[in-house]
């Protein structure tokens, strides 16, 4: 990425208008076939489903939205050595950063007319810490293949603060994500064309961990569990909101995965440790999807369907058989609308004061 943040992988046709030089961007996207953004890119399900769109759709425009310039050109490399022909551009983004964001979807609104896929991916589980006396009571329960692939009541994190005062698990996973497509609704809406939002959700999402006076998990220890209930609710919200304007929002889990997230629990050799026993335990349980191929599935499935067809309740998991068979499957959704709608309208409150603050911030400079 160049310092005004991007490195593209096409050359954008200019037209000359009034006197000045800019993309044509409608003849662009009419050339180039599908628009598609990912963030969190770079590794694990992201790069994954990055791979596996460009083994479907030659034509696609992929744009990699990641935070780290030289991760995102090792995976921008990593994809165009498979797919040498591919369109592959990087905008750096890190979602946890309301400036970072407002920088990049301006950049993206001067790339493209319009946008057919935004998966809403990148996520973090900070220093995540097992609590040792609920993994021995869940193995010695009937619940420990569902405790182990949820991570339900297992997993503690420690949040932080980030510059614009919000709490850090909250700010990548939910709000950067909120304020993303809210700024890129104009190449989200267009008239007489459908467009998907597909959130990487998870399991670990519960009710019990999330409250509509903390939004941000100020007070828990569960913030991951907590972002990720939020973006199920944000998504129903979203597709009250947007289908009339042909935008759909559908929320996926990848099931387990051994990623960069992963390794943060356990260390490493740990996890090698186990990890027979994960593939054992894998001929019972479809969730113990293991490999980001496997775990990008209900990522992939949804970019083949017709998104009016999607039901919003539900969640849409990649699973993966003992036979190592890939599939998705649905599940109802712990979610109501009263509540998703209250989310909603607490989000568009915190976003006028994000808004304020750092146009107070710019005056002061
Ligand atoms: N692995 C699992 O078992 C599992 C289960 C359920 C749900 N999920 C969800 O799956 C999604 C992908 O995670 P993963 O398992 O593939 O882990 P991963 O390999 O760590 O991928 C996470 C991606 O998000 C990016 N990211 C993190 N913070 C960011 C920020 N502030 N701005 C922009 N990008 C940021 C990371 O970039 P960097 O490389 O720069 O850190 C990375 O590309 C996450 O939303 C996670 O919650 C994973």
């Amino acid at each position: 990425m160049t310092s005004n943040h991007t490195i593209e992988a096409v050359r954008i046709p200019e037209v000359k208008t009034g006197g000045s030089v800019r993309a044509d961007c409608s003849v662009l996207n009419e050339r180039m076939g599908k628009v598609v953004l990912v963030t969190g890119a770079n590794s694990g399900v992201g790069l994954a489903l990055c791979q596996r769109l460009l083994s479907e759709d030659a034509q696609l425009q992929l744009c990699l939205a990641c935070r780290n310039e030289q991760r995102a050109a090792a995976a921008r490399q990593s994809l165009l050595s498979s797919h040498p022909k591919a369109h592959v551009s990087l905008v750096r983004l890190d979602v946890s950063s309301m400036r970072s964001v407002l920088r990049a979807t301006e950049e993206i609104r001067q790339r493209y007319s319009r946008l057919d896929y935004l998966y809403l991916n990148a996520g973090i589980m900070p220093s995540p810490q097992v609590d040792f006396r609920a993994l021995y009571k869940g193995l010695f329960s009937g619940k420990a293949i569902h405790m182990f692939s949820t991570g339900e009541g297992l997993l503690t994190q420690k949040d932080s603060v980030t510059s614009d005062g919000l709490q850090q698990v909250f700010a990548t996973n939910l709000f950067g994500h909120f304020l993303l497509v809210r700024e890129l609704e104009p190449l989200l809406c267009q008239p007489g064309h459908s467009s998907q939002l597909i959130w990487t959700s998870s399991s670990n999402a519960r009710r019990s961990a999330f409250s509509l006076d903390d939004l941000q998990h100020k007070q828990g220890a569960e913030p991951y569990s907590s972002s990720k209930y939020a973006s199920d609710l944000l998504s129903l919200a979203l597709n009250r909101r947007y289908n009339s304007q042909g935008l759909y929002s559908s929320v996926i889990c990848p099931g387990l995965v051994m990623t960069n997230l992963t390794y943060g629990i356990l260390p490493s050799f740990f996890w090698s440790l186990i990890m027979p026993i994960m593939w054992l335990i894998r001929i019972f349980t479809n969730t113990f999807t293991l490999t980001p191929y496997n775990g990008a599935e209900a990522l992939f499935w949804l970019f083949m369907q017709k998104p009016e067809s999607l039901d919003p309740m539900l969640k849409y998991h990649s699973l993966t058989s003992g036979l190592g068979n890939n599939y998705t499957q649905t599940r109802k959704m712990d979610i109501d609308d009263a509540t998703s709608a209250a989310l909603y309208e607490k989000l568009l409150e915190m976003e006028k004061t994000v808004r304020r603050k750092l146009n107070d911030e710019d005056e002061e400079h």
